[in-house]
């Protein structure tokens, strides 16, 4: 039997759908969902839920102790866009939230974790097609800083301490049951409502940016797969690029047009447009590949039927 599992930012866009596909795979009973708000009924009725602040190491504690909890994905962070107003507040959250994690596998309270980095590691002078798995960083955001800092402490917790920790680096996610809050790339996901709604799109990113982006079936299968992985297999314990699409805004409308012509789109860049430059447009994951057997399924147009589908 799967021994219990603490998702912590259970209420998020991701934590949502890995919450409700942990749940299915594993049961509900054995997976705990927590965040420091409630989230939608479907997910607070699936299962046992904790108001849980994942900078707080004692409220966790008692958690994990409570529940005799196994594996943790940490899912609680502030995205780029608001980190880059908050910048305190994005790095006590994002960091402090993971240390309390390592350190509760560092004191043997739990076995396994899940803590998700992004393609914000790399930074302007990255190379921006193909970007490898090991190359120049320099991430130039908040939300960057403290995804490269993350990685840089779980490499150091596996290697120094044995803490088993995996990590993928997320692109750019497009889902539709929760919505993303605070990103660059949500643009993505804003761009399938709107055509619904009204029509049009006014996008906060350029014609031409283009982005690694990926459906999000796709990255929950990816992290569960990566979580279900024989640790000997492993090579990388920063954290795995992890690639599927990549597009523009002008690429996406037009996957949109095909389905509803007269949908149009204007741009009106802003300081998210900053951010976007300094991301790669498409990522190498061939060691996730190689070592776990990663390989993508939704393209572009998959994703926009999906989409469009499921927003009706
Ligand atoms: N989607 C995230 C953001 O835009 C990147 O990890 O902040």
């Amino acid at each position: 039997m799967q021994k219990p599992i603490l998702i912590l930012g259970a209420c998020g866009q991701i934590g949502t759908e890995l919450t409700m596909e942990l749940r299915n795979k594993y049961g509900r009973e054995s997976v705990i969902a927590s965040d420091i708000r409630e989230g939608n009924n479907s997910l607070m009725e699936s299962g046992p839920f904790e108001l849980l602040d994942a900078t707080n190491y004692e409220a966790i504690e008692n958690v994990v102790m409570h529940y005799e909890i196994d594996e943790v994905y940490l899912m609680a962070a502030m995205l780029s866009a608001t980190a880059e107003k908050f910048p305190m507040r994005a790095w006590n959250l994002n960091m402090g939230s993971l240390f309390n994690i390592l350190n509760l596998a560092r004191e043997g309270k739990i076995s396994k974790i899940f803590w998700p980095s992004s393609i914000a590691v790399f930074g302007p002078n990255t190379p921006k097609d193909d970007t490898p798995q090991s190359t120049i960083m320099e991430p130039s955001t908040v939300y960057g800083i403290s995804k490269q800092s993350g990685e840089r402490w779980c490499e150091y917790y596996f290697k120094k301490f044995g803490v088993d920790v995996r990590s993928v680096r997320y692109p750019g996610l497009i889902s539709w049951k929760t919505m993303p809050g605070g990103g660059t790339t949500d643009y993505a996901v804003e761009i399938y409502h709107d055509a619904l709604k009204k029509g049009s799109y006014q996008s906060f990113l350029d014609k031409e940016t283009r982005l690694p982006m990926m459906y999000m079936d796709d990255a929950i299968r990816a992290t569960i797969s990566l979580m279900e992985s024989p640790a000997e297999n492993l090579t990388i314990r920063s954290s795995y690029n992890l690639g599927s699409m990549s597009f523009t805004p002008n690429e996406v409308a037009k996957s949109i047009q095909k389905h509803i012509p007269d949908f149009t789109i204007s741009y009106a860049p802003d300081f998210r447009q900053q951010i976007a430059d300094s991301w790669p447009s498409s990522i190498d994951d061939t060691p996730a590949r190689k070592d776990w057997g990663w390989q993508p399924g939704f393209d572009l147009d998959q994703t926009t039927v999906e989409m469009l589908e499921n927003l009706k």
